[in-house]
């Protein structure tokens, strides 16, 4: 997602800024800028695009100063743009924030600020803060930098600068990452440590509520009361390449561990407080609307059409719409019926996958209503459809998808029961039901992470395996779907998904003494019916490795091995299902000594045909 960097020493902030935005570029972004105190005033240079445009605009004429922030973006409120690239100063370019994460009551803060006379220059949420900033200051930074977090929610890490205060930095974290570099005669601010790591290994890591005030010689961090932090020293002992994977080895093994950071981002504030209904602001569709629509076509490739399999029985369950879930480059050359009375839901994480843009065109040239679920803000889908919902996974580096999968299931759990709300196809009791099962799924999927030790050693067990089965009923079976692309993007090991009830008919004749087969076993209307099929399977001597939800206490009486994820109702559980699948993949192909990341022949953004 987005970077910070922040500066203050002997030295000069720009090269500084920029070499430390560079180091994070890995983490994708959209547009970039920086700000330094000049000695008079706070001089804001940014630019849309790659670095290199920033660079290029400020070449020969480099801002000059020994206090600075910068940022790169990753659009969340507001397209790309120059506008909209961070950092924003309030009126009067006395304060300058650059801000990661998302201020949940920005439009209420923006029109209060409004009414009392500030001028909006950009469209994001990031700007409230620095006008907030502007109008609770009373001479001292600090406090009124801690008046102004007072006044926000939701999800930050931030760095204030003052024209009005040289020499001095503050920043503040709640749920987004951010660390203090150590230096000598100056100190440092970023996101991530790789912007940091050839500067100095000494760091503070700032914990959530933390404020930390950084000047060049002194730093003191406080919670939100004021109250004063001893905080320890962390030596950062990783390499510049580790360090931007956060540790971890594997882009892929960072992403899957961000499931519930980036599940969270998604739902937040689209429900209502009291959880009786969905809030899409971006939709704002009446019953009149959803009245005209006798179809609904889900259009997409990859993971993301297993995502819309999903949203297909979501809708279909809960708003009594027909939908037809179609891979994008079928649909486009199939002549399909669509008019006026058809919606078509795209599903797109990068937003440019050429099928799934050509498909969304030919939709529209029919007639359609067009909605675009995408992670990439101003991508060409989101640019085409007529509406737009974002999925905010943040980023997804690695080839094989599995953030951008989480976050779309959630959108299209959203999407069904906004649908259902208006629609009244669902009691009220069991939407509030399922929005209260929603709010627990990021901390059920980090439970499900907790614990990879068993699946490790199943990957090594039968990680050499040339076939691999998944099956399962109902929404299992569409896991199974993911599981098995999953297994075979990246471990390369053949791999295919079965609707559990359909093996009699063809597959039963592979499955030979240690094939393995995985069953997914969570759907309770059809949980005996899964049995039958994980015994017929047993029966032909198959190694079973069963998933299901805890507290089950009849799959293990069948099934070689159980992984357990978390209790959840049973059109939540995909979110948990997919995580032990996932896993089960990437330490497959770390058996194999594939190359996670990039697999063979495969790229991230598909964009011919
Ligand atoms: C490629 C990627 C997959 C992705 C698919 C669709 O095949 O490797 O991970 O699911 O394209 O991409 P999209 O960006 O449209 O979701």
């Amino acid at each position: 997602m987005c970077g910070i960097v922040g500066y203050v020493g002997d030295g000069q902030a720009a090269p500084f800024l920029l070499e430390g935005l560079t180091r994070l570029e890995y983490r994708g972004y959209d547009s970039a800028g920086i700000a330094v105190y000049d000695g008079e005033k706070i001089r804001i240079e940014k630019s849309v695009g790659r670095l290199s445009e920033l660079k290029k605009k400020i070449e020969g004429n480099v801002p000059v100063g020994s206090t600075g922030i910068g940022h790169t973006r990753w659009a969340t409120h507001g397209r790309p743009s120059d506008m909209n690239a961070h950092p924003h100063a309030d009126c009067h370019g006395d304060f300058a924030v650059v801000h990661n994460g998302i201020i949940e009551n920005y439009m209420t803060l923006k029109e209060d600020l409004i009414a009392k006379g500030h001028i909006f220059v950009s469209e994001t949420d990031t700007e409230v803060l620095a006008h907030l900033l502007e109008e609770v200051y009373d001479g001292d930074f600090e406090s009124s930098v801690r008046k102004v977090l007072s006044m926000v929610e939701g999800s930050y890490s931030l760095v204030f600068m003052s024209r009005r205060d040289p020499g001095m930095l503050i920043c503040s974290k709640q749920d987004n990452p951010l660390v203090i570099g150590l230096g000598d005669g100056e100190n440092f601010i970023a996101s991530d440590i790789p912007a940091i790591i050839n500067r100095t290994r000494r760091t503070y890591i700032l914990s959530d509520g933390e404020i930390a005030v950084v000047k060049k010689d002194a730093i003191w961090v406080t919670n939100h009361a004021g109250e004063p932090i001893t905080k320890k020293v962390f030596e950062v002992n990783w390499n510049a390449e580790a360090a931007e994977k956060g540790g971890y080895e594997h882009f892929m093994l960072k992403e899957i561990h961000e499931q519930p950071k980036a599940v969270r981002a998604t739902l937040s504030s689209r429900l209502a407080k009291d959880d009786s209904a969905v809030v899409l602001d971006e939709l704002k569709w009446n019953r009149g609307f959803l009245d005209s629509v006798n179809r609904i076509f889900i259009v997409a490739c990859g993971t993301a059409y297993h995502a819309g399999l999903v949203g297909k029985y979501y809708i279909e369950r809960m708003a009594r719409i027909p939908v037809e879930c179609d891979i994008a480059s079928e649909f486009r050359y199939r002549a399909p019926i669509v008019d006026d009375h058809t919606l078509t839901i795209v599903i797109s994480q990068s937003g440019e996958t050429i099928d799934t843009l050509a498909a969304l065109k030919e939709a529209k040239r029919l007639g359609s209503r067009t909605l675009a679920v995408t992670n990439v803000v101003g991508s060409s889908i989101a640019r085409d459809a007529d509406q737009v919902i974002y999925t905010w996974a943040g980023p997804e580096i690695a080839v094989a998808s599995t953030k951008a999968y989480t976050t779309q299931l959630i959108v299209m759990l959203l999407i069904a029961l906004y649908m259902a709300g208006i629609k009244e196809t669902m009691p009220q009791k069991r939407i509030a039901e399922l929005i209260r099962g929603a709010r627990e799924i990021p901390t059920q999927i980090g439970k499900t992470l907790e614990d990879v030790d068993p699946i490790k050693t199943f990957a090594k067990q039968y990680g050499f395996n040339e076939d691999v089965f998944f099956i399962g009923r109902s929404l299992d079976y569409d896991v199974a779907l993911e599981g098995a692309l999953k297994l075979k993007e990246i471990s390369y090991i053949h791999a295919e998904a079965y609707a559990a009830g359909e093996l009699k008919h063809g597959t039963l004749a592979l499955i030979v003494e240690g094939v393995p087969v995985i069953a997914l076993a969570t759907q309770k209307s059809v949980y005996e019916k899964t049995l039958s099929n994980i015994k017929e399977v047993k029966a032909r001597d198959a190694v079973v490795i069963g998933i299901a939800a805890e507290g089950d206490t009849e799959l293990k009486k069948y099934a070689d091995h159980v992984i357990y994820v978390p209790e959840a109702d049973e059109m939540l559980i995909p979110l948990l299902t997919v995580v032990p699948l996932q896993l089960l993949a990437y330490y497959a192909a770390l058996t194999r000594g594939c190359d996670v990341d990039k697999p063979r022949n495969l790229a991230k953004s598909v964009t011919v045909e």
